[in-house]
C-alpha cells in the first residue's frame, strides 16, 4: 500500500502482516496485524517507530516515496523496543547513518543490549520537547504500557498522540486506515483482544498513564497497530479506561473442559438458566476448541465468569489449566466467578479451581460444585442455583 496522509505533513508508513500465525509466538492472528509507523515531514524529518523485521522492502519503499532518494531522516523516535516496532532500527541506521535515535534512558539501554547500538542516541526525559520546525513532539513515559521503556509522543501543533501499543488492535488495515473507514465493531473486538492478551496485566500502569495524559487535548490517536483514531478518539479512551479498571459489562462467559461431553452438559444447563434470568450476553466456550486468546478477550468484556473442568489425572483438564494459568498471570480481577468440577472416581479438578478462585481478587458466586459422572436432577438443580446467584450478584 502507498503511504497515507494523516495530515498535511504527517504520513502513515505502516505495513500489513498476513503471514504471521502467532503474535509473540503465542496469540493467533486469524485476521493478521498491522505495524504502524509514521513520518513527520518537517524541517527535521522524523520517523515514529519502525515495523517488524521481515517487512524491510515494503517499509523502505514507503519511506522513500515521501522523502525521495536524496533526503535523510533526522530523528527516529523509539517509543517501544518490542521487536514488532524496533525490528528495523538497525536497517535504518545502515540506510541513514546520521539518524538520531530518540528514546528515554531505558530505551537507550535496551538499544545497546539488543543491537549493540551506542552511537547517535538522544535521550529524552519526561516532558522534554523536540522542535521539528512546524511540529513539536513532547514525550511522556508510560512504563509497562507495555514494557518498562514504553513512552508516547504528543505532537502539540496538530494535537496528535503517537500512542505506541496503547489503543492498538490486531487485524490488518485492509484499505481502511482511519476509524471512519473501517468496521468499528470488528476493531473494537480485536482491540480488546490485543489489550487483554498483550497489555492486560498492566491495568494499573494504564491508569497511571491516563492520569499523566488527562489534560492533553487529543484530536487524533496514532497507535502502532490497527486504525488511526481521528473521528472517535474519545471512544477508545473510554474503552481503555474501562478495560484497565477491569470493569465488565452485564454478561457471562462459561468455559469448560470436557472429554466425553458430561461437563459440557452442565455448562449448557447453567447457560440456559442464566439466560432465563434475562441475561442475553452468555458465551459458552469449550477450552479444547477455542484458543484462550479469544476466551480471555470475552472474559475481559463481561462481568460474570463460570469455569468448569473435568478431572484429568487427578487434576484439571489441561486446556482449562492452561487458561486459568494465563488468567492468573494477567491479574484478572473484579469478576463474579462460579466454579464446578466433575470427576469419575477420585476427583481433583475442583480443588484446583478453588485454589484459582482464592488466588484472584474476585467474588465467588454460590458455592463450588463437584459432580460425579453425568449430572443428575439434583446436580442440575444446584447448577440452576449457581446461575441464579451469579445473576443476582451481577445485578447488584
Ligand atoms: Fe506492539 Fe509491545 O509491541
Amino acid at each position: 500500500m502507498e503511504a497515507v496522509k494523516v495530515s498535511e505533513n504527517v504520513y502513515w508508513v505502516g505495513v500489513n502482516d498476513r503471514k504471521l500465525e502467532l503474535f509473540e509466538n503465542l496469540w493467533p492472528l486469524p485476521y493478521g496485524v498491522a505495524y504502524n509507523s509514521y513520518i513527520i515531514d518537517d524541517e527535521k524529518v522524523t520517523l515514529i517507530d519502525t515495523v517488524e523485521e521481515g517487512q524491510l522492502n515494503q517499509y523502505m519503499k514507503e519511506i522513500k516515496e515521501i522523502i525521495g532518494d536524496n533526503r535523510g531522516i533526522d530523528y527516529l523516535i523509539v517509543n517501544h523496543m518490542e521487536p514488532d516496532h524496533s525490528g528495523l532500527i538497525e536497517a535504518l541506521v545502515k540506510e541513514f547513518p546520521n539518524i538520531k535515535l530518540v528514546g528515554n534512558k531505558k530505551t537507550i539501554e535496551m538499544m545497546e543490549s539488543f543491537f549493540g547500538i551506542t552511537n547517535n542516541t538522544y535521550e529524552v526525559k519526561e516532558g522534554d520537547v523536540i522542535d521539528l520546525g512546524k511540529h513539536r513532539l513532547k514525550f511522556y513515559t508510560t512504563p509497562m504500557v507495555h514494557w518498562p521503556e514504553s513512552m508516547v509522543a504528543y505532537e502539540e501543533t496538530e494535537k496528535m498522540l503517537f500512542s505506541s501499543d496503547a489503543f492498538g488492535s490486531f487485524g490488518t488495515l485492509d484499505g481502511g486506515i482511519f476509524d471512519d473507514e473501517v468496521e468499528l465493531d470488528f476493531f473494537e473486538g480485536e482491540m480488546r483482544r490485543y489489550y487483554s492478551n498483550i497489555v492486560g496485566k498492566y491495568g494499573g500502569a494504564v491508569q497511571r498513564a491516563f492520569t499523566k495524559l488527562k489534560d492533553l487535548d487529543i484530536k487524533r490517536i496514532c497507535p502502532s497497530h490497527g486504525p488511526i483514531w481521528r473521528s472517535y478518539p474519545e471512544k477508545v479512551l473510554e474503552l481503555y479506561d474501562k478495560w484497565s479498571k477491569y470493569e465488565g459489562e452485564e454478561g457471562v462467559v462459561i468455559v469448560y473442559g470436557t472429554m466425553y461431553g458430561n461437563t459440557a452438559k452442565i455448562a449448557e444447563s447453567i447457560g440456559r438458566a442464566i439466560t432465563q434470568k434475562g441475561i442475553k450476553n452468555v458465551k459458552i466456550y469449550d477450552a479444547s476448541k477455542t484458543h484462550s486468546s479469544f476466551i480471555i478477550s470475552d472474559i475481559w468484556k463481561y462481568k460474570g465468569l463460570i469455569i468448569g473442568s473435568s478431572t484429568y489425572d487427578a487434576t484439571l483438564f489441561p486446556p482449562v489449566e492452561s487458561l486459568i494459568s494465563k488468567l492468573q498471570n494477567k491479574g484478572i480481577k473484579n469478576k463474579i466467578v462460579g466454579i464446578f468440577g466433575t470427576y469419575g472416581w477420585s476427583g481433583g479438578s475442583l480443588k484446583k479451581l478453588k485454589e484459582f478462585v482464592n488466588s484472584i481478587d474476585c467474588q465467588l458466586a454460590y458455592k463450588p460444585l463437584d459432580i460425579k459422572h453425568s449430572p443428575n436432577e439434583s446436580a442440575i438443580n444446584e447448577c440452576i442455583k449457581l446461575a441464579e446467584d451469579l445473576v443476582n450478584r451481577l445485578r447488584k
